[in-house]
Order: structure tokens, then C-alpha cells, then sequence
């Protein structure tokens, strides 16, 4: 498990690109004092939630991305965790026979014709035995990242399993886009942004998490709902990257960098520290 802190650990369960366990460390000044409503409309793998639950113990939490799969995953963990453990554990003997044979197998069926505890199994074995777990489909929505390298990938991890869902008890998870959480969100709630990023050179973005893509006219959209929720008293914050149009966007809003070790080029092998932003409707 990944400690960004002495105290606090990351269970998250599934890699996600963008993925904020590196940035916990920095981002704790930068919190509200207080949350009593958290909301995370762009899961992802949910670094930032398993911070805030563990330091903050909010009473209400709601979790919500646009991807099916991976909200039909966190529900299964939450709902059905010891038959999902069972059903990984079949994927983790059938990949030990033939890994690349049974990946291609399993990558090559539809999710959508499976019952939510197989397609949750399948989407997290996929993403434990995929290259770099990358999560992209293509235009016609189906995964199509290639196998990675992985000698003995962890595809069951029981124990987080169990722990992910016993802290999902009280979570109220689902599949939703971003902008609903206007109508749900009130005075003092807290919410995080963590959406696509702009690309640092328009057109060179190379993460696709869901069928459909994040552009300027989204961007436009997520910087109008910043603003509906800070006239409605809600405590907001933002990740993304430090480029001139978000800057332009977010002009009147408290900005901070932290500094983030990422991929900086489509060729996976050149990585760097990058600043990037952190924008905030308060002060702590
Ligand atoms: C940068 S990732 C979030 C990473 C996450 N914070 C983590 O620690 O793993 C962006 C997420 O936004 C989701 N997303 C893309 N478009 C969306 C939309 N319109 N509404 C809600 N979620 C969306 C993607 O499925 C993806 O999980």
C-alpha cells in the first residue's frame, strides 16, 4: 500500500492514469479545515477519497465518474467483494496457464453482456494485467490496450479488497458526469475537480478513459460549474494542468503549483517533474 503520510494509507485498488497518490502529500495544506459533504465527480481511482475519509470522516460522500466499468467495480467492491474475490481468483489461475492467450480472451468480450460481478472481475483483472494499467477504449468503445509486461501481476489483493469495502459502506457511489452536481451540491460541501486534463500541446492528449472526449468546450463547461457551485457557498477545488486557456479560464481563482512526476511526452519512457495546478475558490 502506497503511505503518502506516516498515518494515512492509500488503499486504492485499481491504477488509473492521473492517478493522485503522489500528490496527497502536497495537496494536505491546501484542504478545507473541515468537510461534513465530500464530492469527487471524477473518480478515477479515487486517491484523494481515501485521504478524506480516513483524515475527515465526512457524513455524506458521493463518488461518481462517467466510466460504466469502473463504477460497476467500485459497487461490486462495495456490495459483493468476497464472490468478486473468488471470481479473481479463477482469472489468476487461467492467466497462470496462459497469460497472453486468457488476456486477449477476456479483453475480447463484451462487458456489457456480462452480470455486473463478472464484468466488475473482468475489469479489474484487465486492469492488473494491461500495459501500464491503462484504461482506453476506441471509437467504438471497446478496451483495446495491449498486454503488459507483468511477471506475477497482484490480480487478487484480498485484504485490500476487503478494506476498500468496508470503507465504501457509507459511500454512495455511481455513474454520473460532472456537471449534476450542481443541483446536488450545497452551501459548505466540499468538492474536487480532478477532470482530463488540457493537454500541455493541444492535441497530443493521449489518455482516453471513456468512450467520448474531455476539450476545450468541456473544459469551458467544468470551469461554468466551478463557478455555480462557489455562488452557492460550496468549498471547490481543482487539478489540472498549467496552461494559458485554464489559466485564462480560472483567472479570479486562488491558483498554487505542485510539482508532479508524469509522462511529459507520448513516448511512455520520458518522465519529469511537471508544475501543475491547483485551483481554489478558498483559503485555508
Ligand atoms: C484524471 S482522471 C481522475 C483520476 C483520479 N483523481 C485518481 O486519483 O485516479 C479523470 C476521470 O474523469 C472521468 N471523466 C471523464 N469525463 C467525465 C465526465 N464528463 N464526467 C465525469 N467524469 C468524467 C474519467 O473517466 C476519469 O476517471
Amino acid at each position: 500500500m502506497v503511505k503518502p503520510t506516516d498515518k494515512i494509507e492509500i488503499p486504492k485498488f485499481i491504477k488509473w492514469a492521473g492517478g493522485k497518490t503522489q500528490l496527497i502529500e502536497q495537496f494536505i495544506p491546501l484542504f478545507p479545515k473541515k468537510i461534513e459533504r465530500y464530492f469527487e465527480p471524477f473518480l478515477g481511482s479515487g486517491a484523494v477519497f481515501f485521504y478524506i475519509i480516513e483524515k475527515y470522516k465526512p457524513k455524506e460522500i458521493l463518488l461518481s465518474d462517467i466510466n460504466k466499468e469502473l463504477i460497476n467495480a467500485y459497487i461490486i467492491v462495495k456490495t459483493d467483494v468476497e464472490r468478486l474475490i473468488i471470481e479473481l481468483k479463477q482469472h489468476k489461475e487461467y492467466y497462470k496457464a496462459d497469460s497472453k492467450k486468457y488476456y486477449y480472451e477476456i479483453r475480447s468480450v463484451d462487458p456489457t453482456l456480462l452480470p455486473s460481478l463478472e464484468q466488475a472481475a473482468r475489469f479489474i483483472f484487465l486492469n492488473k494485467t494491461c500495459f501500464n494499467g491503462l484504461y482506453r477504449v476506441n471509437s467504438k468503445g471497446k478496451f483495446n490496450v495491449p498486454i503488459g509486461a507483468y511477471k506475477n501481476p497482484d490480480i487478487i489483493q484480498e485484504d485490500k479488497l476487503r478494506k476498500v469495502s468496508k470503507i465504501l459502506q457509507t459511500v454512495q457511489i455511481k455513474v454520473m458526469s460532472f456537471e449534476k452536481i450542481i443541483k446536488l451540491a450545497k452551501k459548505d460541501d466540499f468538492i474536487y475537480f480532478d477532470p482530463p486534463y488540457d493537454p500541455l500541446k493541444k492535441g497530443t492528449s493521449f489518455t482516453t478513459y471513456s468512450k467520448g472526449n474531455f476539450l476545450d468546450p468541456e473544459q469551458k463547461q467544468l470551469c461554468d460549474v466551478f463557478q455555480k457551485l462557489d455562488k452557492k457557498g460550496c468549498k471547490v477545488m481543482e487539478s489540472n494542468n498549467d496552461t494559458e486557456f485554464i489559466r485564462g479560464l480560472y483567472d479570479k481563482y486562488d491558483k498554487v503549483h505542485v510539482s508532479a512526476k508524469r509522462m511529459i511526452n507520448c513516448n511512455a519512457t520520458k518522465r519529469g517533474n511537471i508544475n501543475e495546478l491547483v485551483i481554489r475558490n478558498y483559503k485555508v
